[in-house]
């Protein structure tokens, strides 16, 4: 069945220019893009994404990586979303993935372990969590709240 993923274009791709080529890849192998969002996250915005890796050495670089210009946030949808669209993007490190995986999304952008152009969720709880996390619904509460 449908299932949707968290997908989101990192600064360095946005900047490198690699969105059109990318957003083509993703309807290509049969991703519906159902929601987009082209966004600047601020260090606490980008803090709460990342919470998970908060103790990790690269933290501080990684947040401030992702605050370092625009990203396009994207809901994708499709029959194994989560698992077909991290296979689609490669390994995490980039340089890795240059070789051992040419065509995967972060051979194409990427740069290296940090920098690697795009985002996927790990698994579907992490999905729902991302998506919830960018695209919460307004509800008749929030518009009470933000009067
Ligand atoms: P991603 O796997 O999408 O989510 C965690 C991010 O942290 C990862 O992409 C990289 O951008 C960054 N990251 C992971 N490992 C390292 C590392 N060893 N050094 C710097 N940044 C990293």
């Amino acid at each position: 069945s449908e299932e949707r993923t968290l997908a989101m274009i990192k600064p360095d791709g946005v900047s490198g220019n690699y969105t059109e080529e990318i957003k083509t890849i993703v309807v290509e192998a049969g991703f519906n893009i159902v929601k987009e969002m082209l966004t600047q996250l601020d260090k606490e915005t980008a803090s709460a994404f990342y919470e998970e890796h908060s103790s990790r050495s690269f933290f501080p670089h990684l947040v401030t990586y992702m605050t370092s210009g625009p990203v396009l946030v994207m809901v994708l949808e499709k029959r194994n979303a989560v698992s077909d669209w991290r296979d689609l993007i490669g390994p995490t490190d980039a340089e890795k993935a240059k070789i051992s995986h040419p065509h995967s999304i972060r051979a194409l952008c990427g740069k290296n372990s940090q920098k690697n152009c795009v985002h996927g969720s790990d698994s579907t709880s992490s999905a729902e969590r991302e998506i919830k996390f960018f695209f919460k619904d307004v509800v008749s509460g929030d518009i009470a709240t933000q009067q």
